[in-house]
Order: C-alpha cells, then structure tokens, then sequence
C-alpha cells in the first residue's frame, strides 16, 4: 500500500436513503495532521448506535468531519510532530472524534487525547471512550447530577448505560435503570444499579413512582425521546432535569407544557460528535481529571460484549442490529 493510503471500512451504497448499505475494507487517503493535531495509529474502535444510523445515510458526519464511520478509537501516536510536545510517539491514547474511528490512522487534535491507563488494553480503552464521555458529559456536564440523587438510565445494558450506571454510582447517586429482559437486568444490577424495571413487561414510570415512594427522579438519561416524553415530565421531581441524548423513540411528541413551569424543569437536548474544537478540549480535560482516574483504578470499567476483527464488522453491525449484546461491541485491527 503506498504510503500515503491506508487501510477503512467503507460504505458501499448498495439502496437508496435508509437501506442497509454494504461495508467493506478498502483503501482510502491517509488522514493529514493540521497544526494541532497528531496522527494515531488505531488499534481498536467500538460499535457505536450512531455508525448503524450513518452507515444507512440517516447521520451524515459533521461539516468538516472525517466521512469515514467511527467515533472513538484507541492506539498509538505516530506522528506527533505539529503539537507542541505534549505527546510522545508510541504513547498510548484514546479518544472520541466526529468520525474516521474505522480508519487504520486518525488525525485529532492533541487536546483532545487521553492517556490510556497502565492497567487498560486498547480493547478496553476503545470500549471506554465514546461511552464514558457521553456518560459523563450528560450525566455531570449537562444534567448537573450531584451525590444523593437519583438517576433513570435507559437501555441499562448498552454501551452507554452500563458507563452511566458505575459513574452514577461512583458520584454517591442512585441509579434505576431500564432493559427489555430480565437477563439484561441481572449484570446492571451487578454492576451498581439499586433497580431494574423491565420496558417491556412493565410501565416504567409507575415503577419508578413505587420504587422512589412517589417522589419520583431528579435527572432522566434519556435515549428514547418522543414515546416516553410525556412520562418523563411526570416522574421528575421539582428542579428535574431531562438530557435528551437518542431519539430511538420517536423524534415528535406533543406535551402538556404545565409541569415544566410549575415544577422547573429543565429539558436538555445533547449531542457530542457536533461540539466545536473548544468546547471538546474542555471536555476532554474534564474527563481527563475527573473520569480518568476512576478508569485508571478500577473504580469503573468498561464492559466489552465481543471482540471482532475489523474485517468482520459485517458481523459486529448485526450483533448491534439484532440487540442481544450487554456493554460494548469492539473492533481490532490485532487479534480479537
Ligand atoms: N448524544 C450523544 O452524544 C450520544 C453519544 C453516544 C450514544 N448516544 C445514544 O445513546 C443511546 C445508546 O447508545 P449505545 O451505542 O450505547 O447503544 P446500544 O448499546 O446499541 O444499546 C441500545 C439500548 O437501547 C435500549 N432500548 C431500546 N428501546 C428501548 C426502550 N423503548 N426503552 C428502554 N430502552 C430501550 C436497549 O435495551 P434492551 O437491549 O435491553 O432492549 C439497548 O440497551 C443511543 O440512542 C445512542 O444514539 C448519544
């Protein structure tokens, strides 16, 4: 391969707006490092819901952003030349981007890195990186949640909510979280929530209106959106907060608005992949000073499903699909 290319999962259209495009290992243009920037050889990405919506043309990247698929990474600095020394080559990092995860080599700015913890593999550090900031970032960063209170995490076994859940826990907060079978619910449990309601089986805000005696939640971790909206207001308590991080429910809700007043509340729409330069580097030193650590105990640890080989992302894609997986799905370009 010259030197200039590189290895990538790309997207072969193969329908139009919505099919299920192909994906295939091809070769691409190797990322160029602006000034700022330092070139990583990837080892490790992860799955993540947004690369099932992007593969299918409904989540472009960003303006700017890499269009190849993948949000975070974990590997080597190659070519920290443009950065002002603050990494090494051979240093071991990770990190999130607006794309380019599924490519050998991704150019990201220096402050935006992590170091990978000594006791942390590349698996485990890819399996950690889009989920814990986007657990930590709306858990603290946007829903603003302090020890002693309570938390509802849905979709207690994806990648997200089992990041949530040990972060939730190791604020002093009590986390409640929901799963679409009690299989799912055992390992949250296990892993630090006081509660499992199963969505399926059960209404979930009556559940959470007996298990907090009618006092409902202070902060809702919300990747549904439309279909449980009305219910989310119900269930929050006075001073509530609802970050809004995944539509899988729906994208359009009517609301009785009340509520909102009388109990002030605050709805909070987030997303990571389109925050500015500025503000990612922020976040990044925020996590650097107040997730890292916890990572780098074992205080908390990401939760790895299956390990796939990035030529078989076909397979890593449907496991995802078809929703059977606990905690992250991961793919390497070493050994699985
Ligand atoms: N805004 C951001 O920056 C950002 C960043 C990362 C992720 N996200 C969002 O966070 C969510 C989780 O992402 P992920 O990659 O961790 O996903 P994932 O591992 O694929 O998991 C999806 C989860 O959704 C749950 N679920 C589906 N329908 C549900 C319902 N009606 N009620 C409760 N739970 C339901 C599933 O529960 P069962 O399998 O138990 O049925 C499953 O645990 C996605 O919506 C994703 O788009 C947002």
């Amino acid at each position: 391969m010259r030197k200039d290319r590189m290895p990538a999962v790309v997207v072969r259209e193969t329908g139009g707006r919505g099919e299920w495009n192909r994906l295939e290992l091809d070769e691409v243009p190797m990322p160029s490092p602006q000034s700022g920037e330092v070139l990583v050889q990837v080892e490790a990405c992860s799955v993540n819901r947004a690369d099932l919506l992007q593969r299918r043309g409904l989540y472009p990247p960003p303006p700017g952003a890499s269009t190849i698929m993948g949000l975070d990474f974990a590997g080597v600095v190659v070519s920290p030349a443009s950065q002002g020394g603050k990494w090494r080559a051979d240093d071991r990092v990770f990190g999130i981007v607006a794309g380019g995860g599924y490519g050998r080599y991704v150019a990201i700015p220096a402050d935006h890195l992590v170091p990978i913890p000594e006791k942390l593999s590349f698996l485990e550090a890819a399996a950690a990186a889009e989920v814990f900031f986007t657990a930590f970032h709306n858990l603290f960063r946007e829903g603003g949640l302090k020890e002693g209170e309570t938390v509802l995490i849905h979709g207690g076994g994806s990648g997200v909510g089992t990041a949530a859940i040990q972060l939730v826990r190791s604020a002093g907060a009590t986390p409640i979280i929901t799963a679409g079978s009690e299989e799912k619910i055992a390992p949250c449990i296990e892993l630090g929530a006081a509660y499992g309601i199963n969505y399926r089986t059960e209404d979930f805000a009556q559940r959470v209106m007996d298990l907090t005696g009618g006092a409902g939640v202070d902060l809702v971790l919300d990747s549904i959106g439309a279909s449980y909206l009305a219910r989310h207001i119900e269930i929050l308590k006075t001073c509530g907060r609802l970050v809004i991080i995944g539509l899988m429910g729906g994208h359009t809700a009517e609301i009785a608005l009340a509520p909102l007043l009388t109990k002030r509340l605050r709805i909070i729409g987030s997303v990571l992949r389109t925050q500015s330069h500025a503000e990612k580097t922020a976040l990044a030193a925020d996590f650097r000073q107040r997730v890292l650590p916890l990572l780098a105990s074992g205080k908390v640890r990401p939760v790895i499903h299956r390990v796939f080989p990035i030529q078989a992302v076909e397979k890593a894609h449907n496991m995802l699909k078809e929703g059977g997986h606990f905690g992250k799905v991961v793919l390497t370009w070493g050994e699985p």
